[in-house]
C-alpha cells in the first residue's frame, strides 16, 4: 500500500462536491505493475461492493458486525457517559449507520453528526435516512478519503467536544505504520474529546478462516467485484472466472490476507496497457489486522491518546475502546 499522509484539519468542507476522484484507475495500474501486485481495500466499496459488504455482515460466519452491535447495545449507557453531553460525532467511513444509531440514542444532546465516506452515493442515502429518523440532529456528510489529508467542517459553536467513531475494525485495513499515522491525525483533530473505536481481536485461526471463506461465497464475490469494477469503470477486460478468491490467516503478522489468484497464464488489458499474469500469481487485495487489547492500547498511546475502558463480548471476539484525546 502507498504511505498515507496524516490527517490535517483545515477549515473548508468538501461535502458540497458530489464525488471525489478516488484514484481507482491510477492506483490499480500502479498496484498491478508493482511486485507483489496489490490494491487498496478502499476500492471494494462501489455500489455493488457496498451491497456485498452489507450481505457479508449478515453471514453466519462473519461475527464482527453482530458482535460489535451487541457490545454497543449492551454498554451504550456507559459509553455515552464517557463521551458526555453536547458532543459532535465524526464517523470515519460511515457504512450502514446502524451502529451510530445505538450511540446517538444513548447520548445526551448530541450536537451534530459528521459521517465521512469515500462513496458519495452510499453516504447521501444513509444521511437522508438518518435525518428522517433524527429531525433535530444536524447531519453533515463529508465525501472524502480519510486515509489521506481531508477537510472537516469547523466545530459547531454549541458543541463541547468532537468525538470520533471508528467501528467495524476498519483500522485493521491499515498496516501498523498507517494505523499509527491515522491515529496520530485523529488524536489531533479530536483533541479535547476522544475516539470510540472497534477492533477485531486475535483468536482461533479456524474462526477467522470461516469468517473470510463463507460457505455461500459472498466474500469471494466481494473480492472478485474489484475486477468487475475495473471492467465497468475503466474498460478493463478481466475475466472474473479467470481468478479465484483466497483468504488465510497470517499468524506472525496477526492479519487475515485476501488475494485474487490467477487460475492460468493470461493477459489483461487495462488503460492501454497489457498486463501479464502467470498461473497462480496473486493480487493482494486486503489485510485485516487483528489486535490484542494491549496491542491496540500501545498503538493508541504512541499516537497521543490516553487509555480508557474497553468493552468486550463474553466470547472475547471483538473489542470497543474509548480513547480520550487530551486538549
Ligand atoms: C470492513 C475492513 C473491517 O476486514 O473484516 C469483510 C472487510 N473483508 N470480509 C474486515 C471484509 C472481507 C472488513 N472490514
Amino acid at each position: 500500500m502507498t504511505p498515507r499522509a496524516p490527517l490535517r484539519f483545515p477549515a473548508a468542507s468538501r461535502s458540497d462536491e458530489a464525488q471525489v476522484d478516488d484514484g481507482f484507475g491510477r492506483e490499480l495500474l500502479q498496484g498491478l505493475t508493482a511486485r507483489p501486485r496489490s490494491l487498496s481495500p478502499k476500492f471494494f466499496y462501489d455500489a455493488a461492493g457496498s451491497q456485498l459488504f452489507d450481505a457479508i455482515c449478515e453471514l453466519p460466519e462473519y461475527y464482527p458486525t453482530r458482535t460489535e452491535l451487541a457490545i454497543l447495545a449492551t454498554h451504550a449507557g456507559e459509553i455515552a457517559q464517557r463521551i458526555g453531553p453536547d458532543a459532535e460525532i465524526v464517523e470515519f467511513g460511515a457504512g450502514s449507520l446502524r451502529k451510530v444509531r445505538l450511540l446517538l440514542d444513548a447520548l445526551e444532546t448530541p450536537r451534530r453528526f459528521v459521517p465521512i465516506d469515500i462513496s458519495g452515493e452510499h453516504l447521501e442515502g444513509a444521511a437522508k435516512r438518518l435525518r428522517a429518523e433524527y429531525p433535530q440532529l444536524p447531519v453533515h456528510p463529508v465525501v472524502a478519503d480519510y486515509t489521506r489529508p481531508f477537510d472537516l467542517p469547523p466545530q459547531l459553536p454549541g458543541s463541547r467536544r468532537r468525538v470520533g467513531f471508528f467501528p467495524g475494525s476498519t483500522l485493521g485495513n491499515f498496516n501498523p505504520q498507517e494505523a499509527l499515522a491515522f491515529l496520530q491525525g485523529a488524536a489531533h483533530v479530536l483533541r479535547g474529546g476522544g475516539l470510540l473505536i472497534g477492533v477485531d481481536l486475535v483468536k482461533d485461526p479456524a474462526v477467522l478462516h470461516a469468517a473470510y471463506n463463507d460457505a455461500q461465497g459472498v466474500t469471494a464475490r466481494f473480492n472478485l467485484n474489484l475486477l468487475q469494477r475495473a471492467n465497468r469503470e475503466l474498460g478493463a477486460d478481466f475475466d472474473a472466472g479467470g481468478f479465484f478468491h483466497a483468504a488465510f490467516y497470517n499468524a506472525p503478522l496477526q492479519r487475515v490476507e485476501m488475494h485474487l489468484v490467477s487460475r492460468r497464464a493470461q493477459t489483461v488489458r487495462l488503460l492501454g496497457q497489457q498486463l501479464p499474469f502467470a498461473e497462480g500469481e496473486t493480487i493482494h487485495t486486503e489485510n485485516s489486522h487483528k489486535f490484542t487489547v494491549e496491542g491496540l492500547r500501545a498503538l493508541a498511546l504512541r499516537a497521543g491518546f490516553g487509555i480508557g475502558p474497553v468493552w468486550i463480548d463474553p466470547e472475547r471476539l471483538f473489542s470497543v475502546h474509548w480513547l480520550p484525546a487530551a486538549q
